[in-house]
């Protein structure tokens, strides 16, 4: 086989077989294939697209270019969530505790953040002395024993992806359909879960800006995942503004925790009950509407919160912090950004807020940045909301003062005010199953 001839194959229009596939994809993890030609086999993707059985190929083989997951040790039906990253997201830290409560087992593995999005694990690293690294044993001990587990990806997880997105970043061939759903779901098939919920956002702070492309991604995704043997759905949730009220690690962790004890915003209150209700349904403990009420119960109770406590009390973080009784550091600085006129936040640009987090220091530009835990947004007004001139629409946190003139010019221009009211989008789009 010759990479020339898949190469030329795919330019003009054809299918590619399984077998160039793997080759490929081989080629691509050992080394043997040049980078030139990799990238110019991205390019014809990109341009002719796969079918369903190509991109089910092209991730069957990301999945298993490296270590896989064994979890036939953990008891019980076994539930993963992945979002497609956003900002302000913090559905994980509320839906995965509310699942565990009911004898469902998540053992989660999460991402850190890059840019704009903030990741889970960077979230969890807020709290003092959470582990993130745990050895496979012991996680797999804890999901037997609490439920729940949550860790970062310390092991080499599909290396192809790794390979590929590095190449597709600097080649303009991220935004491809098939090489965006193989990069996904072949990381996340390689861990062992029963159940799958897609969260695909949609809108200016995701991926996929319309909902016509993320519901062509979310369905690419769950027939991925359906071919893989897996239990799928997929839910287009909105992604046109920040979730929740708060963006930045310690301040994500706190209103996180709010929800768990049913003061939490509303919209992130929805989307995590959606989703839980999702999760349940899978799992087998009745209709997602019936789920989702069961999801609402633990929060009332204070099984979700206790659940999550317990978690972060295993992997050695100080459950105080989430129980009550100890308070997260808090930035030294705090600024209050005030709105230049009266009116109604017509557009809130949640890529722009995200990036005005990362300003004040809560992100990463790069894979090395250190973050601060402390530092982020709290919005005080959102897109609908009335405001007057000189009214705070956000407080900012930093422990830098010199960040808060760039992050407080990008969330004014990021925040446009109008004389009517806005149409609100709706926070769930649509289920795809
Ligand atoms: N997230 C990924 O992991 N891969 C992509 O290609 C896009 C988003």
């Amino acid at each position: 086989m010759r990479m020339y001839d898949i190469i030329k194959k795919k330019r003009d229009g054809g299918e590619l077989s399984t077998g160039e596939i793997d080759f490929f994809i081989r080629g691509v993890t050992d080394g043997s294939i040049p980078d030139y030609q990799i990238t110019a086999l991205l390019m014809a993707i990109y341009y002719r697209g796969m079918t369903v059985r190509e991109t089910c190929d092209l991730t069957f083989a990301v999945r298993d270019s490296g270590e896989k997951l064994d979890f036939s040790a953990i008891d019980g039906i076994r539930v993963d969530k992945h979002s497609t990253g956003g900002v302000g997201d913090k559905t994980s830290l509320v839906v995965a505790p509310i699942v565990a409560s009911f004898g469902v087992k998540v053992a989660k593995m999460s991402g850190r953040g890059l840019g704009h999005t903030g990741g889970t694990v960077d979230k969890l690293e807020a709290i003092d002395g959470f582990r993130t690294t745990l050895s496979e044993e012991e996680f797999i001990a804890q999901v037997n024993r609490i439920g729940l587990a949550i860790v970062g990806q310390s092991r080499q997880f599909a290396p192809a992806d790794k390979k590929l997105y590095a190449l597709r970043d600097v080649t303009a061939t991220v935004d491809s359909m098939p090489l965006i759903a193989a990069s996904i779901m072949g990381k996340k098939l390689a861990a062992d879960d029963d159940c799958i919920v897609l969260d695909v956002k949609t809108g200016s702070g995701s991926f996929m800006k319309t909902v016509e492309e993320s519901r062509e991604l979310a369905r690419l995704m769950v027939d991925i995942g359906k071919n893989a043997g897996k239990k799928m759905v997929a839910l287009i949730t909105n992604m046109d503004r920040p979730l929740g009220n708060a963006i930045g690690n310690s301040l994500e962790v706190i209103e996180a925790v709010e929800t768990l004890k049913g003061r939490g915003p509303e919209d992130l209150t929805e989307v995590c009950l959606t989703l839980a209700g999702h999760m349940l349904s899978l799992a087998g403990k009745g209709t997602p509407e019936e789920c989702e009420r069961l999801a609402a119960r633990s929060i009332a109770d204070g099984s979700a919160l206790g659940k999550l406590a317990q978690a972060v009390e295993a992997q050695g973080g100080n459950a105080a912090l989430i129980e009550g009784g100890a308070k997260f550091a808090e930035a030294k600085y705090s600024r209050a950004v005030k709105s230049e006129k009266s009116g109604y936040i017509v557009r809130t640009d949640a890529e722009a807020y995200g990036l005005a987090s990362l300003a004040l220091g809560a992100g990463r530009n790069t894979a090395e940045d250190t973050i601060d835990f402390a530092a982020g947004i709290l919005l005080k007004k959102k897109t609908g909301d009335r405001v007057e001139k000189g009214e705070e629409i956000a407080t900012l946190f930093t422990n830098r003062d010199e960040a808060f003139a760039s992050a407080s010019q990008i969330l004014t221009a990021a925040t446009e005010i109008g004389s009517e009211p806005p149409v609100r989008g709706p926070l769930v789009y649509e289920t795809v199953q």
